[in-house]
């Protein structure tokens, strides 16, 4: 079984990654979506958004491209390859507006063919060894036609396919549909990867008998609970679990946040911190005490103050 950390924008930045690598439990990762384009984007680019390219983890990271251009996906595919990525992932799945109104995303799934082309183009940009693969929903505005768009992706030749359990219109709104996830499984003869919705380690048992997928992406789950990939694989094994307490959380949270701190720019101060404790605290109530004292707090200084107080108390 492999799991692997989702693609988040704005959140599973490299040092999220980083992090969660050390921690344990995911196999992989995928980065943010860079947009491809017009234009031909700087190498800076992507040693920005995947840094492990030059220094990597433990864990691998593969490169999230998002745009309808086959062209122009190829020759950023084929650079970012001989930059040293060690995989390719194509977004089919981002529900922006701002994104599907510039034909990026989700709404690129009612383009069965354009999708075919795309992945066929990436695919022989890049050399044979480095994977590429695909990230898509269920349909656009329905749940529907997903078979076919699996289908698409699959003869274009990528190597794998992610599948979040929802369509466009669906948004992030529960449940996510694992049958249909293992209905892409059954049609195509690549591995299929489920994703969506799995919040616990039964989730992700039950996911994997309704999707009949051995391999699973974790999202929201992973921030809510950080233990989750490694507590998810000792559930499937039958072993026993110690769930990991607030206290080993919070420096990790606390780590995370001061690196933040010293890569952005001082009017995102804290934000970063602020927004990961809010997914926490669906698994503990201490974040949520804690997000109450810190929520209206903007210097680092008076974060630190606030975090001193806490950890002596
Ligand atoms: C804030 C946020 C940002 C996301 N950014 C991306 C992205 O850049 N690329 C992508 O393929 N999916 C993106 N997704 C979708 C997730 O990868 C994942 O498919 C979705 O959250 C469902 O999985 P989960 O229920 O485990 O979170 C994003 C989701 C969220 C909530």
């Amino acid at each position: 079984m492999r799991i692997f950390l989702a693609p988040m924008e704005g959140v599973v930045d490299h040092n999220i990654r980083a992090l969660y690598s050390a921690l344990g439990g995911i196999d992989m990762a995928v980065t943010e979506f860079v947009r491809v384009s017009n234009s031909h984007l700087p190498d800076a680019v992507f040693h920005r958004l995947c840094p492990e390219i030059d220094n990597p983890i433990n864990t691998p990271v593969r490169v999230q491209l998002l745009g309808s251009e086959p062209a122009m996906l190829a020759s950023h595919a084929s650079r970012i390859a001989a930059l040293g990525a060690i995989g390719i992932d194509l977004n089919f799945g981002c529900p922006a507006k701002t994104v599907n109104r510039s034909r990026g995303g989700a709404c690129l799934l009612q383009e069965p063919e354009l999708l075919h082309d795309i992945a066929y183009a990436v695919r022989q940009a890049v050399p044979h060894h480095i994977p590429v693969t695909a990230k898509m929903r269920l349909g656009f505005n329905a749940r529907e036609g997903y078979i076919e768009t699996a289908q698409a992706l699959a003869s274009g030749g990528i190597q794998e396919l992610f599948v979040h359990g929802r369509s466009k219109v669906d948004g992030y709104k529960p449940p996510a549909y694992w049958g249909a996830i293992g209905e892409v499984r059954e049609a195509i003869h690549i591995p299929v990867i489920a994703n969506g919705e799995m919040w616990t380690p039964e989730d992700i048992a039950q996911c994997i008998r309704e999707s009949g997928c051995s391999d699973i992406m974790l999202g929201r789950g992973l921030l809510a609970r950080p233990d989750l990939a490694i507590a998810g694989k000792q559930h499937m094994n039958g072993e026993p679990y110690t769930f990991m307490p607030w206290q080993h959380i919070l420096p990790k949270v606390w780590h995370y946040h001061q690196k933040t701190v010293a890569q952005c720019p001082p009017k995102y101060t804290g934000n970063r911190l602020k927004q990961w404790l809010m997914y926490l605290q669906r698994t503990y109530p201490e974040a949520k005490v804690f997000f109450e004292a810190v929520k209206r707090l903007r210097t680092a200084t008076e974060l630190q103050k606030v975090y001193d107080a806490y950890k002596a108390a």
